[in-house]
């Protein structure tokens, strides 16, 4: 929890629209999750926020990476994430990917499809572990978006499929376990009871695997952990599994926050207001209609109205939230809250608005950690590419 008399000594420092992340949550987050889960390996879903001074911290806490694109695993690593710990997946898989994966010998690869696993087999590391993702088929009860284990989506593979490549890959002595990654923002434990039984076949049938990677997607605010840790703890030691678990969202999405300062009021009454913070910083209200916690910092210096909160770019997309009720006025400062994961992470550099500066506060002491984009950033490879010619 940073207290509102920083928020504001940040905002005047670096200016807005400014990202805060909160390290000392992060680490809380660590802490009650190897508690609820103790022996489970974490592999942070780094596309949640992969921002280096993030990604350090979790680094020196132990926590692995779960990464998809060849920027995410030369991030994690570059952090200081041993490679031993990173777990590779996607649909995509391609051949730069692959081959940066194989020059590291990353821990873990999570197989996709049959595809992946005929162009992974023949230069694939010694130490590297594949497990089967598996699509359980069913409706994980989340946003359409965000569903990734429903019928039909491009994740995983059915029962049928994933016991075929299970075969070739035990055939071969490479098959270490199966990985389940149903959703985000899952908030309905029977969620995870539906996954156990489709995968509790697998296991029962293929005694070598020994790993379970239960993914990420824990709902935040609302995931109910110790539910889950009762449900998933005594079925992995029945079976004396190694378990795997990816959240991203989960250990970052409080720890951040976004500062914006309201520009106007639409016709100068209090409600509809326009500040310089919108969809480019954080896409999720434009694409998911997430409802983000949003409110004044340190007192507002108007009336309480309602309206929307909108951004500064020409769509109507551009919005921060709907039908909220602020005491704000032109200057003042809020908080976009619960804006950690998915934030940054999703910012663009669309109508050329340049990106946010990202501070960090940890143990009372707060470091600027990335600098706002200038014009210049926006056309420094369109230079570069001059020169290159
Ligand atoms: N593991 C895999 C294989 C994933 O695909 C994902 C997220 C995670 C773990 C982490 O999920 P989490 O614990 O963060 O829910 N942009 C969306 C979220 C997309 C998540 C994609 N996959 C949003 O802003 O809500």
């Amino acid at each position: 929890m940073i207290a509102d008399d920083t928020l504001t000594r940040l905002a005047r420092l670096h200016g807005t629209p400014l990202y805060v992340y909160d390290l000392d949550e992060i680490e809380a987050r660590v802490r009650t999750l190897r508690t609820a889960l103790p022996g489970a390996r974490l592999r942070y879903a780094v596309k949640a926020n992969p921002a280096g001074a993030v990604l350090s911290r979790l680094a020196e806490l132990g926590v692995g990476a779960e990464a998809i694109t060849v920027g995410e695993i030369a991030r994690a690593v570059r952090s200081g994430i041993p490679a031993a710990d990173v777990l590779v997946g996607g649909p995509g898989q391609g051949p730069d990917l692959r081959a940066l994966a194989r020059r590291l010998a990353v821990g873990h690869v999570s197989l996709d499809g049959a595809g992946q696993w005929d162009a992974w087999r023949d230069a694939a590391p010694a130490g590297t572990r594949f497990l089967v993702r598996v699509n359980p088929e069913f409706d994980p009860r989340t946003h359409e978006h965000l569903a990734t284990g429903a019928v039909g989506s491009k994740f995983g593979l059915p029962l049928p499929a994933a016991t075929a490549l299970a075969e070739r890959l035990d055939a071969e002595g490479r098959l270490a376990g199966f990985h389940v990654h149903a959703g985000s923002m899952i908030e309905d434990a029977a969620v995870h009871r539906e996954i156990l039984r489709t995968v509790a076949p697998l296991f029962d049938r293929f005694p070598t695997a020994r790993t379970f990677d239960l993914g990420g997607g824990f709902a935040v605010p609302s995931f109910d952990l110790g539910t889950f840790a009762r449900t998933v703890r005594p079925w992995v030691a029945e079976r004396e599994l190694e378990l795997i678990v990816e959240p991203g969202r989960w250990l970052v999405a409080d720890a951040g926050i976004l500062l914006t300062r309201v520009l106007w009021w639409k016709d100068g009454t209090p409600g509809h207001w326009i500040c310089d913070a919108g969809m480019a910083q954080l896409l999720r209200p434009a694409l998911y209609g997430a409802e983000h916690p949003i409110r004044v910092v340190g007192g507002g210096s108007a009336e309480a109205g309602s309206g929307d909160v909108d951004g500064p770019l020409c769509e109507n997309a551009d919005r921060l939230g709907r039908n909220r009720t602020l005491s704000a006025g032109p200057g003042d400062l809020l908080a976009v809250e619960r804006s950690g994961a998915y934030g940054m992470a999703m910012a663009s550099s669309y109508a050329s608005d340049l990106r946010p500066a990202e501070v960090v506060v940890q143990d009372g002491r707060d470091r600027l950690t990335r600098l706002r984009e200038t014009p210049e950033d926006l056309w420094r490879l369109e230079d570069a590419a001059v020169t290159h010619r």
